[in-house]
């Protein structure tokens, strides 16, 4: 199992991004998380394709670009194009999940779904051979600096079991209310890779706190 961290860049100082970055660049974490929000799928509006060709310029670590956004099918090349690396978009605003997936993998990138609080892990039973990556929502998603959902865990637990039985690659993601208390017991329930915005970007320390949340795997 991998014990990889992604700080979100929805939580660092948009005033200096460049010094977020670098401050990644030079750290233990391990990927770019980029939350895309269209006002339509979540109740809120991020950043987009210009902002990620930005990132993607001082970035020295792979971009796993988020997309909370409707018929995301339609954005992929763009996002591909302005240098993402994994692309993960949601179960709840795709119906055609599985020619999704093979779209993203045709253009080289790695490719995962997201599944929101209520949705249960067995909607991934016929799919989860062709997936890079699952994310497991924690949170309801929209904001940074939202209160961990505790029932997550048994969500990574079963889809774990569900990795293990199909001999499967995809690696566990999860997304929201991460920080150095539960880091820990979210390795050990089976994640591969923790999201982390606000724990890491309204620290004084947020080197620090990478190195912490890395080391409790
Ligand atoms: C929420 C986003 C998260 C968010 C996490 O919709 O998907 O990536 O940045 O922020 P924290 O770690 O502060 O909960
Ligand atoms: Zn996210």
């Amino acid at each position: 199992m991998q014990r990889l961290i992604a700080p979100s860049l929805l939580s660092a100082n948009f005033l200096n991004l460049e010094a977020d970055i670098e401050m990644v660049n030079q750290s233990e974490a391990d990927w770019f998380h980029c939350d895309v929000m269209d006002g339509r799928f979540v109740p809120n509006i991020s950043f987009g394709i210009p902002v990620i060709q930005a990132i993607k310029k001082k970035a020295q670590k792979p971009l796993d670009v988020h997309l909370m956004i409707v018929e995301p099918e339609k954005y992929f090349e763009a996002f591909a194009k302005a240098g993402a690396d994994i692309i993960t978009f949601h179960y709840e605003a795709c119906t055609h999940i599985h020619r999704a997936v093979q779209q993203i993998k045709a253009l080289g990138l790695k490719a995962g779904v997201v599944l929101n609080p209520h949705t249960p892990v067995s909607v991934l039973e016929d799919i989860l051979g062709d997936l890079d990556v699952v994310l497991l929502m924690s949170v309801n998603p929209g904001f940074g600096g939202q209160q961990f959902i505790e029932r997550t865990y048994e969500k990574i637990r079963k889809l774990r079991l569900m990795i293990t039985e199909q001999k499967a690659t995809a690696l566990i993601e999860v997304d929201g209310g991460v920080n150095t208390h539960n880091a820990k017991a979210l390795f050990e329930a089976g994640a591969d890779v923790l999201v982390a915005g606000n724990a890491v970007f309204k620290s004084e320390e947020p080197m620090e706190v990478i190195k912490e949340l890395k080391a409790n795997g």
